[in-house]
């Protein structure tokens, strides 16, 4: 009963007074940002979260910026989890049912994880104005991958937006740079006649093309690509936690076409999946240099605004973090309902976050939290919801599980391998920590009768 008690609610912590302080699943539709310095738990507060979630059946896909939400994997020993506080008992449940991955693009250190912007999938159902608006993002991502701006940015866009719609009205098989590059060498003459670009341009992109194929590029757009309903599979009776980790990738500017990869997948992933419930959680760790303030517009901007403009409406519920809120769009953070307001210690962090508290808290209580903020301690926050609920302050609780940064050469220790194995009656996916195909055939076999007719790893 207590553990039902606990796992309707997001539980995050207690007040002074020993009353428990949760959020509902409508509270994450809503979404949720923690913001607070450096080192006052904003991360350990979207974990207790994404924990819950998993508990409760609800999978997440996280975008892990600084690498410490990987740590999720660590696990613990029972003895540990008592004397660090644990709930040993929570902390093995959470264990059990969390299926945790971690996805390294640009390198098979963990799953590798492609950012190949042909690969969309659209759906038979799909409007034809959905059709549009998710080619034309693929469009703008490849422009911006080829590294176009200026004058001729908006033509090559347009250019490709046709190409796209081209072979996906035609059905054609063109599902990554090198087939992209082929279909280049010979574009249908409606597309070339309209002159958008010369034939020195055409040129030009097929070449630019061509790079994308060649070297670190290849690892990061041809290696397999997942789909959104991959990064939320998980053996039965679990739940996925899908874990994006952006160490393994060298500049912002690739770090921020990850993000938007992300975005677009899982907004064309809810238009063909919608739901009225909770049905799934985004979680963008230290969200600002991926939605910057004022004329700054990485490619990460605009998909990130749009899917949490959207998110609600179809059942995905968005969490992030910021130690720099101040320097994060403020349309963005106004999709955020409940705000999370940890140790704020400079004056300028307490100028900016005014004006929030302003919009949702009497003048008194504006006084005293700001009065409030430098003096909380780590773990400490302030729970904002909108006008109708008071402000509450209260400590967070423990994780279920432990929080450090997870070095990149610690992820292979946590590494398990993906198989798709085909039978007569179907097909299923394997995890394992065996590494070939032959291993894997003769494990399956060793399990069960099944006559195997192929098993291709999905995983390097
Ligand atoms: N298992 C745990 N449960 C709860 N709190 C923990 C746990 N492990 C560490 N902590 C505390 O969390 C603090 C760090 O919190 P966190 O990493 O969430 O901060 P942050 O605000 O995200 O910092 P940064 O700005 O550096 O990302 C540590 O000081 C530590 O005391
Ligand atoms: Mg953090």
């Amino acid at each position: 009963m207590f553990l039902l008690g606990r796992f309707v609610m997001f539980y995050l912590g207690k007040t002074k007074d020993t009353r428990e302080v949760s959020l509902s699943k409508e509270d994450l539709l809503r979404h949720v940002v923690s913001i607070g310095s450096s080192g006052s738990g904003k991360t350990v507060s979207c974990k207790l979260l994404i924990e819950d979630a998993a508990l409760n059946g609800i999978p997440s896909i996280i975008i892990d910026p600084q690498g410490d939400i990987g740590s999720f994997l660590s696990g613990f020993s029972p003895d540990d989890a008592e004397k660090l506080g644990f709930d040993p008992e929570t902390a093995l449940l959470f264990q059990e049912k969390a299926h945790i991955n971690i996805y390294t693009p640009g390198s098979s250190v963990g799953r590798t994880f492609s950012l190949n912007p042909l690969g969309f999938e659209l759906g038979e159902n799909i409007s034809k104005e959905n059709a549009i608006q998710i080619l034309d993002a693929s469009a703008k991502s490849i422009t911006s991958i080829l590294k176009y701006t200026g004058g001729a940015e908006e033509r090559v866009s347009k250019f490709i937006y046709l190409c796209l719609e081209y072979i996906y009205e035609n059905s054609l098989e063109v599902g990554n740079f090198s087939d992209f590059e082929n279909f280049l060498a010979q574009v249908p003459d409606e597309i070339a006649s309209l002159g958008l670009l010369t034939d020195l341009e055409r040129v030009h992109l097929k070449t630019q093309v061509k790079m994308r194929t060649i070297g670190f590029e290849k690892l990061l757009f041809e290696s397999p690509s997942f789909s959104i309903n991959d990064l939320l599979w998980a053996p039965s009776g679990k739940t996925a936690i899908s874990i994006i980790y952006l160490n393994t990738l060298n500049t912002q500017r690739e770090k921020d076409l990850c993000v938007n990869h992300i975005s677009q997948k899982i907004y064309s992933w809810m238009l063909e999946n919608p739901s009225s419930s909770l049905q799934m959680l985004f979680y963008i760790d230290e969200i600002a240099p991926f939605l910057p303030a004022g004329a700054l517009k990485p490619i990460s901007k605009e998909s990130l605004l749009l899917l949490f403009r959207q998110a609600r409406k179809f059942g995905v519920g968005c969490i992030t973090a910021t130690q720099s809120f101040g320097d994060m769009d403020y349309k963005a953070l106004s999709q955020f309902n409940t705000w999370n307001i940890g140790k704020l210690a400079t004056e300028q962090e307490l100028k900016k976050v005014k004006k929030v508290v302003e919009s949702r808290c009497s003048r008194d209580e504006t006084k005293e939290l700001l009065q409030t903020f430098p003096k909380l301690k780590g773990g400490e926050f302030i729970l904002i919801h909108p006008k109708e609920i008071k402000p509450i302050r209260y400590r967070t609780r423990r994780l279920h599980s432990n929080h450090f940064v997870l070095g990149i050469d610690l992820i292979p220790q946590f590494k398990t391998y993906l198989y798709h194995v085909k039978t007569f009656n179907g097909s299923f996916l394997v995890y394992s920590k065996l590494k070939t195909v032959k291993n894997i055939k003769d494990r399956v076999r060793s399990q069960s009768k099944i006559k195997i007719l192929g098993i291709k790893p999905l995983t390097a």
